[in-house]
């Protein structure tokens, strides 16, 4: 496709193996992702933004066109900073739209020069969210299937909640 810089934003608490679908897919239309972690106001997180880029970096930062970022600021300005022309977010369901929808909205009249662009996931992929991985691994459910191999046993460690608080 085009020759333009795409920026894939989210808050990746943790990246799951459906986020990775979404970025490689990404990578393969696009001359160059940035994918940025984004503090959301509705969530609480179990990561901190620096672990969350970290994860992504041993993840999806293996890709040759994929970058790894993170900004504490409204999305349109750091696209604008970026001169970035256009957001790729992934789509699991219905449930997924009105919110998605009002984002892509809010962001084009923040920042017009960019569209927001939707992939549909991964059939496999349509329950998966980092809540539900993080509702599972804090009780010690599998979540082998859920991120991705590399760093699994990290996530696994923090949700589980057994880590080496010395
Ligand atoms: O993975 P998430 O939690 O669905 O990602 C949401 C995120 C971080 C992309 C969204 O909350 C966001 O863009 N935050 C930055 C503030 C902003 O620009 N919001 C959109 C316009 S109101």
């Amino acid at each position: 496709m085009k020759n333009i810089t795409v920026v894939c934003p989210g808050s990746f608490d943790p990246v799951t193996k459906g986020h990775i679908d979404i970025i490689k897919r990404a990578s393969q239309m696009f001359e160059k992702i940035i994918v940025v972690v984004m503090p959301n106001a509705t969530k609480t997180p179990s990561f901190t933004v620096e672990e969350r880029v970290d994860l992504l970096r041993r993840t999806a930062g293996a890709i040759e066109n994929v970058e790894v970022d993170c900004y504490n600021g409204l999305l349109a300005n750091y696209m604008r900073k970026k001169d970035a022309s256009a957001i790729v977010k992934g789509l699991r369901a219905m449930s997924d739209f009105e919110y998605e929808f009002q984002m892509a909205l809010t962001n084009k009249k923040l920042y017009p020069e960019a569209d927001t662009f939707f992939l549909a996931a991964n059939s496999e992929n349509m329950y998966l969210s980092s809540s539900i991985v993080k509702l599972v691994g804090s009780m010690g459910g599998d979540i082998s299937d859920f991120v991705p191999e590399e760093i699994y046993e990290d996530i696994k460690l923090r949700l589980s909640g057994k880590e080496d608080k010395k």
